[in-house]
């Protein structure tokens, strides 16, 4: 007999099905055992009774999380034992046969219960049991299904997702990178992205015009709530377009998605209300204002755009004491692309960033890019790169830029960022299946970890014995 899920039962009262999973809780009611059973669809109540004698034995040695296949008719309940609030709530199944497919030792916690106050390095450790939850599996579920309805709309808008590299060369973006030893040449190093932007901008050049990807990002920074070493973003660009272009179709996108997979939620104003970076920092003290009416209420989602942000900022550590803000690929808004060409008045040039802000956490940015290579060089001119450093690590962007490379722009959005205000979440970790903790280590897989002498040797490494030690920095308060 083929295994059926368990929300299908209730297509098959009468009938005798076969159904697999996880014993959710087990009750001795005198003489009758009862099981409920869950499956990745839902719960259903099971019977067994002395009479099967096989099958009532072996029931005994059932506990919870133990994985289970059962047989047995699938039977209509009595009107004063429903359970209208599930949906096999009407029915249950008298179990004929039952087979242990696999035990469970005692757990570090209950499966059953939320685990909103269990160690929070317990249920990274046992991350597998902490995703059996009901909580935790609506927040890996609801994630994909906003996945697949980004993945969706952007295709029915004429957009291609295209895969860029992990393996990348460093460059300064902002943030540190994590680098990756090469084996075959030794004291050479790859550099993860810390986002596919390089390669979206190439692949304007290369004509794909609408470009997204659901991108792995690496960043070796301070991991905090709304930051993990390596997050997802929901990465665009698109050729032949101007600054309103980008935010119209983010905002549609994230219109639809809250109405068609949250209809319960509010979104506060549409369109997206806007706040130019100095009115956000005169009335909110903040680039990422938090402008909901009412902060009590779980289901109102207050977006907002930030704009005109200065294209760059003072930076000691600079040459010219200027750095950029957000992007050095930006391009100015189109009314100051003067001065920044003649290099006037730098600090009071605007860049095109625009900033996508929900309930008060920057939930994406992005901006219309230089796609001529002289505004690119300028940019790097006023930050006092030189011309060495230039050609090292822009010269592939400035030579693209020379061969027919269309104007274009894009956004990324922080995808766990989102998700985790779409479901209420405190932080990123809770909608991350498997995330970093608070001091970036994988407490399931245990990493990162020493790795062994040969594999140093192969990629010419060699570390001094002090620090080959497993250090451990000290322990943070994760927030
Ligand atoms: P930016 O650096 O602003 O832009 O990143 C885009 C969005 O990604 C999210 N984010 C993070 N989420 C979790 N953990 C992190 N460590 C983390 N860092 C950033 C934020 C942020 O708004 N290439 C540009 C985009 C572009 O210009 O198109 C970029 O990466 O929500």
């Amino acid at each position: 007999m083929k295994r059926i899920f368990i929300a299908e039962t209730v297509k098959h009262v009468g009938e005798t099905v076969k159904l697999a999973g996880w014993v959710h809780n087990r009750r001795d009611h005198g003489k009758i055992i009862f099981i409920d059973l869950r499956d990745k669809t839902g719960i259903i109540q099971t019977v067994i009774i002395p009479d099967h004698v096989e099958v009532y034995e072996e029931a005994k040695k059932i506990r919870n999380e133990f994985v289970i296949e059962i047989e047995g008719a699938v039977k209509e309940r009595p009107q004063s034992a429903r359970n209208e609030k599930s949906v096999t709530g009407g029915v249950e199944m008298e179990v004929e046969k039952l087979l242990i497919l696999n035990e469970c030792k005692a757990l570090p916690f209950e499966i059953n219960k939320d685990t909103k106050d269990v160690s929070e390095e317990l249920r990274l450790k046992h991350r597998y049991l902490d995703l059996r939850t009901e909580r935790m599996k609506s927040n890996i579920f609801q994630r994909g299904k906003i996945t697949k309805f980004f993945r969706d709309h952007l295709e029915k808008e004429g957009f291609l997702e295209v895969e860029t590299p992990v393996l990348g060369k460093s460059t300064a973006e902002g943030a540190r990178d994590y680098i990756v030893p090469s084996r075959i040449y030794k004291g050479k190093f790859y550099a993860l992205p810390q986002s596919p932007q390089q390669y979206k901008q190439l692949l304007m050049t290369a004509g794909v015009e609408r470009y997204f990807q659901v991108a792995k990002c690496f960043r070796d920074e301070d991991t905090r709530g709304d930051r993990q070493p390596e997050f997802t973003q929901l990465d665009l660009e698109m050729s032949f377009v101007e600054q309103e272009d980008v935010m119209d179709t983010i905002e549609t996108m994230l219109i639809k998605t809250v109405t068609e997979l949250y209809p319960e939620k509010k979104i506060q104003a549409v369109p997206f209300p806007r706040i130019t970076y100095k009115d956000a920092m005169e009335k909110y003290g903040s680039d990422r204002p938090d402008i909901r009416t009412d902060k009590n209420d779980p289901n109102l989602l207050a977006f907002c755009w930030v704009v005109d942000f200065p294209f760059f900022e003072k930076d000691e550590n600079s040459a010219t004491g200027w750095t950029f803000t957000h992007n050095p690929f930006s391009s100015p808004k189109p009314e100051h692309m003067r001065m920044l060409m003649d290099k006037k008045d730098v600090a009071e040039i605007l860049t095109t960033q625009y900033d996508v802000v929900l309930n008060g956490y920057e939930i994406g940015g992005g901006s219309i890019r230089n796609h001529r290579p002289e505004a690119l060089k300028k940019v790097l001119d006023i930050m006092g790169i030189p011309e060495d450093r230039v050609q090292r690590e822009y010269g592939h962007m400035l030579e693209a830029f020379e061969m027919g490379t269309p104007p274009h722009g894009g956004i990324a959005l922080g995808f766990d960022r989102l998700v985790m205000l779409l479901q209420n979440e405190p932080n990123i970790r809770e909608v991350i299946p498997f995330a970093k903790n608070g001091e970036a280590e994988d407490m399931l897989m245990g990493a990162p970890s020493a790795v062994e002498e040969r594999q140093l040797a192969e990629v010419g490494i060699k570390i001094p014995k002090v620090a080959a030690k497993d250090k451990k920095p000290a322990k943070k308060k994760i927030v």
